[in-house]
C-alpha cells in the first residue's frame, strides 16, 4: 500500500493525512474483495523496517492501527470477514496486542474473506521463525528431515493458499520484504496509483491484467494450452 506520503505531499498535507485516506482505501478494497469472492487479501500495512520511520510518523501509525481494530472489526465480522494479523506482535503496545487477540477471535469463524494484516512482518523473519516453530514441534527430527512442504505449515499464511497476485501502487517496482517464500509463483502488478487513490477501478483493472496472463508453473506454454 505504497504512496501514501506522497499523495499528502502533493496536497502540502502532513503524511499522516495520506495514511487515513490509506485506511479508506483499505475499507474500500477490503469490501470489493468480500463482494467479488476474494478467498484471501493480504496487505503490508507496517514492515519490520518501518521502524526506521520517524518517531511521530511510527507513532501515529500505531494509533491509527488500534482505531482500526477498535472501529472497524463488528463491520468485518458483520461482513464475515475472518480477520488475522501476521507479523510479530511482541514489539505492539499491551493494548495493541489485546485489540489482535479480540479482533481475531471474534472472526474466528467467519467462512468469508480471509483479511491478513501483515504488520511488523517481514517476509525474511517468516522464514526464519517457521524454521525455529518447525523445529520445536519436532525435537526429534533432525534438520536433514525438513523440505519446502513441512516448512509450510509454519509459515504466517499456513493453510492458505499461495497469493496469485501482488498488487503493488505508487509507482515503486520492489517485493520490500513482502511475502517473499509465498510468492515464488505469483504475478506481480505494479500501479502508478497512489494507495489512497486505489479504489474498485483500480483493482479491477488489476485483476483483469492478472486473468490475461497464462501461468505456466515451469511447465511450457504447449503444455498448458494443451490441458
Ligand atoms: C506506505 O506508504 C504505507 C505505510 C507504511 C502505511 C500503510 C498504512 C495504511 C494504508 C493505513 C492503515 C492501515 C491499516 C490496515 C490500519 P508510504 O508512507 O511509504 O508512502 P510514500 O512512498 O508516498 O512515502
Amino acid at each position: 500500500m505504497d504512496g501514501n506520503g506522497r499523495w499528502a505531499k502533493k496536497r502540502l498535507l502532513p503524511r499522516f493525512i495520506g495514511h487515513q485516506k490509506g485506511l479508506n482505501a483499505v475499507k474500500r478494497v477490503v469490501s470489493h474483495c468480500a463482494s467479488i469472492g476474494v478467498e484471501s487479501l493480504t496487505l503490508f500495512a507496517f514492515s519490520t523496517e518501518n521502524w526506521r520511520r520517524p518517531e511521530e510518523e511510527v507513532s501515529k501509525l500505531m494509533s491509527l492501527f488500534l482505531k482500526a481494530l477498535q472501529r472497524e472489526v463488528s463491520k468485518l465480522d458483520e461482513n464475515n470477514v475472518r480477520l488475522q494479523i501476521i507479523g510479530d506482535r511482541s514489539a505492539f503496545s499491551e493494548e495493541i496486542q489485546s485489540n489482535i487477540a479480540l479482533a481475531e477471535s471474534k472472526t474466528s469463524s467467519n467462512s468469508g474473506l480471509v483479511l491478513n494484516i501483515a504488520a511488523n512482518y517481514g517476509g525474511r523473519w517468516d522464514i526464519v521463525e517457521a524454521v525455529k516453530k518447525w523445529q520445536k514441534a519436532h525435537p526429534e527430527n533432525s534438520i536433514e528431515q525438513l523440505d519446502e512442504y513441512a516448512l509450510n505449515d509454519y509459515l504466517c499464511l499456513a493453510g492458505l493458499p499461495e497469493p496469485d497476485l501482488l498488487i503493488r501502487t505508487g509507482g515503486e517496482q520492489r517485493i520490500s520484504n513482502f511475502l517473499i517464500w509465498q510468492m515464488a509463483y505469483t504475478e506481480f502488478y505494479f500501479s502508478d496509483v497512489l494507495w489512497p487513490d486505489f479504489d474498485e477501478a483500480a483493482l479491477d483493472k488489476a485483476i483483469q491484467s492478472f486473468s490475461m496472463r497464462q501461468r505456466r508453473f515451469g511447465k511450457t506454454g504447449e503444455q498448458i494450452t494443451a490441458c
